[in-house]
């Protein structure tokens, strides 16, 4: 990508990936994406706002030889240091052995374990301090948890630029690197990538995004320079996507409780079970919401965002293997991971032989740190007409335990 200048003194430096199509291994990535770079040029010094992947290095250390003299750059700032950002440090490091890299204190110690050196010229950045280039300022904002601990803004006041690294950015390739310059047919497609990486990244981290958004309200963003995507303008996309995060972050509330029954069933027997525990729920919340989902047959994206909302669940799978099903693992590995402990959960399942489906589930939940009920309630084969009953008795027991 050739240099782009997106105000006076920034100059975007950072290389586009056309082609990939999976990010982090499980973000799929549509439209690609870009590792984006600036470079900031005072009167007396410069600055980076953060490095690319490495594996876009030489690309990368063109694009800087293009823009500037190398060693004209003094400082380096990484406003987050997952390696898709910070992943070129070290070889710029060795490049320019008198960098300063300026990172909050949760970044210096990744940074030294992602770089394994513990000779790289690190400043500490604390909230509201800040960075005279002549007359370019760089102040920096702390932002923990968007979405790493070590993660912070840096604000360019002059000329109204918010380096804001992931937060507002999306997975998309935009070779211009303005959002203005987005092709009408292209802008679907940039909004939907926008939401699937707001839902992936920062879904977990809502409480962290309002008081993000908090943080930069008082700020006239001109510009959201983002490390991914294009470069968001006011009365460009800036705003749309700031309504998105301020909407989506706000806390969910339920008018009733939403109590999801998720299973799989190969000979319906798993699924008997899954309606009789429903039932049983009603039967103590009859105002709640409680619809059993048959996970081969239900769409993954609403069941991974009904397990995440809903104030508890109730999980059933057969044992295959003498281990649980793939849908239901595939659920589970779109659970939340920050949010979910003390969700309360019900675990279920018919079995044949040694029946370890239910049980590994268990294991995991425990992990995860939900409330499990104390027992599992499994069955051998074919539930009998008492078994089903003592099903909608555990359903019935669940909905007292949400009931509290
Ligand atoms: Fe784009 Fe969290 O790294």
């Amino acid at each position: 990508m050739a240099d782009i200048q997106i105000t006076n003194g920034v100059t975007s430096v950072g290389v586009l990936n056309p082609n990939m199509r999976v990010f982090d291994i499980v973000m799929p990535t549509e439209y690609g994406s870009s590792y984006n770079s600036y470079l900031v040029e005072g009167e007396r010094s410069a600055a980076l706002i953060e490095t690319v992947h490495l594996d876009f290095f030489d690309e990368y250390l063109e694009n800087l030889r293009r823009a500037i003299d190398l060693n004209k750059i003094e400082y380096l700032i990484m406003n987050h240091n997952e390696p898709d950002h910070s992943g070129s440090v070290e070889r710029l490091a060795g490049l320019l052995p008198n960098l300063k890299i300026v990172v909050s204190q949760a970044g210096s110690l990744y940074l030294k374990n992602i770089t394994n050196r513990s000779d790289l010229n690190l400043i500490i950045a604390k909230d509201g301090e800040s960075l005279d280039l002549g007359g370019k300022t760089l102040r920096f904002i702390s932002a923990p948890f968007l979405h790493w601990p070590d993660s912070m803004f840096t604000w360019l006041p002059e000329e109204k630029v918010l380096f804001s690294c992931d937060f507002l950015g999306a997975h998309f390739c935009e070779p211009t690197m303005l959002d203005t310059h987005l092709p009408e047919r292209y802008r679907d497609g940039y909004f939907s990538a926008m939401v699937g990486y707001y839902g992936a990244i920062f879904g977990p981290f809502k409480p962290y995004v309002r008081k993000g958004l908090e943080k930069i309200q008082g700020l006239d963003i001109q510009y959201a320079a983002t490390s991914h995507g294009p470069v968001l303008t006011k009365g460009g996309m800036l705003e749309k996507v700031m309504d998105y995060y301020r909407e989506t972050s706000q806390p969910v509330v339920h008018e009733q409780p939403l109590i999801p029954v998720f299973y799989t069933s190969a000979y319906h027997n798993t699924e008997k079970l899954a309606l009789a525990i429903a039932r049983g729920i009603k039967e103590v919340l009859p105002q709640a919401e409680v619809t059993a989902y048959d996970l081969v047959y239900a769409d993954p994206a609403e069941t991974a965002r009904l397990i995440n909302e809903c104030d508890g669940c109730m999980i059933g799978s057969p044992t295959i293997n003498r281990d649980a099903v793939p849908p239901i693992w595939a659920l589970l590995s779109h659970v939340d991971a920050v949010n979910f402990a003390k969700r309360p959960v019900g675990l279920f399942g018919s079995y044949g032989w040694s029946g370890e489906g239910v049980p590994n589930l268990r294991a995991r939940l425990e992990g995860l740190k939900a409330r499990l009920m104390p027992e599992d309630f499994r069955v051998v084969f074919v539930p009998t007409e008492a078994d089903l009953e003592k099903a909608r008795a555990f359903g019935r027991s669940f909905a007292e335990q949400i009931k509290g």
